[in-house]
């Protein structure tokens, strides 16, 4: 069979680490996914790195529409981020037809119920497991392992660079601002890093997940976000000289009015192994009615950590969309409106 074919749209730091790691794994991830993965166009608005980044192997292009237009490519892998280009090549993407892979969490968090319906409608699939906690497979395990479940709550520690300041400047004394510029510079931050440090990254997340869990749409506006600015060191102290870490959750759960959803810096017992998430390390709780607390831990940011789970969605696609278009099983099959405003607790 002849391989499926890839457009790559953004060619940074998950673009480059999902490119790298298709090569290297090449010939397992082929057997996995039954039929080749082949990244034939890539399009970013540096194309000499770009050129560089894939070493002749594809054709690179500066204009991104070049690729959702062209009739031969299948899949389309959005790794540009924000919601305002990328809204509009994923949306004219499934309106050629085509299947989408994206990381994107601020654009599914905002607009992703206009997204998942355009894709519902034209028959094509949007995955997005990158979008939550990196490298860890929790997308598939709410939607998947976790399926039998009446889901409780959910509650993670779900942005890397906030963790990894967090544990920076309680383990070396660091100030924030210093620890901020090396997550960025190890490419864990957003491009905006307001995003991460006030909590909105985070709160992007927790909507996706929860959309899943609870079968909801997104509402990332009834959420209440609050992030770390206002944290300082000596708070990092006194939680640790009375026995607790100071960790930025995102939590959302069910209540008896419906699903409340918030991002808040939480005391958590130092003994708790959640408290002991260090760097940029994400760790994810989740509450099922039959399966009881299950745990998922890993790689929360990074170029490969990211890219192992932007593959996992294209080997998924590829697998399905080689199957009876028949026997596809929508992504999201949503309920009616369940979520209440959320009070705000104080930490
Ligand atoms: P980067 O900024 O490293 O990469 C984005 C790339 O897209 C850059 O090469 C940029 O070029 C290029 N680009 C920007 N605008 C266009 C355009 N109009 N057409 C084509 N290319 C364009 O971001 P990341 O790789 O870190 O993030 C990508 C996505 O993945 C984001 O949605 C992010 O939230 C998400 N994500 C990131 C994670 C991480 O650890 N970094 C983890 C999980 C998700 P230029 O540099 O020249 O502007
Ligand atoms: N900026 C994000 C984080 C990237 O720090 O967690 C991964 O989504």
């Amino acid at each position: 069979m002849k391989p499926i074919k890839v457009g790559l749209l953004g060619i940074g730091t998950v673009g480059s680490g999902t490119f790298n790691v298709l090569k290297r794994n090449q010939e397992e991830i082929t057997r996995r996914a039954g039929r080749g993965i082949e990244i034939t166009m890539v399009a970013d608005l540096n194309v000499d790195r770009a050129r560089e980044l894939t070493n002749g192997e594809c054709e690179v292009v500066n204009d991104a529409n070049l690729v959702v237009n062209n009739p031969e490519i299948d899949i389309v892998i959005e790794l540009i981020g924000g919601y305002g280009i990328a809204k509009d090549l994923v949306m004219k993407a499934i309106a050629n037809g085509k299947h989408v892979v994206t990381a994107n969490k601020a654009l599914l968090a905002t607009h992703g119920n206009e997204i998942f319906k355009a894709a519902q409608d034209k028959g094509v699939m949007v995955a997005f497991e990158a979008a939550v906690a990196g490298g860890i497979p929790i997308i598939k395990a709410l939607r998947e392992g976790l399926t039998a479940n009446r889901i409780q709550w959910i509650a993670g520690i779900i942005n890397g660079t906030t963790n990894f300041i967090l544990s920076e400047m309680r383990d070396k004394g660091l100030d924030f601002d210093v620890v901020l510029k090396e997550a960025q510079r190890l490419g864990y931050a957003e491009a905006d890093p307001t995003f991460d440090i006030e909590g909105v990254d985070a709160a992007h997340k927790a909507t996706i997940m929860s959309a899943i869990a609870f079968g909801i749409p997104v509402q990332f506006d009834k959420a209440h976000v609050e992030g770390i600015t206002k944290l300082q060191a000596t708070d990092i102290r006194y939680a640790e000289q009375l026995g607790y870490r100071i960790k930025l959750l995102g939590i959302a759960r069910r209540t008896p009015n419906g699903i409340e959803l918030r991002v808040h810096p939480t005391l958590i017992p130092a003994k708790r192994l959640i408290a002991n998430v260090e760097g940029a390390m994400n760790a994810v709780l989740v509450q099922g009615d039959a399966v009881g607390a299950t745990l998922y831990y890993g790689k929360g940011a990074g170029s490969e950590p990211t890219a192992s789970a932007v593959i996992a969605d294209l080997v998924d696609i590829t697998r399905l969309a080689t199957a009876d278009p028949e026997h596809r099983v929508p992504h999201l099959a949503f309920q009616p409106d369940a979520m209440v405003d959320t009070p705000i607790l104080p930490m």
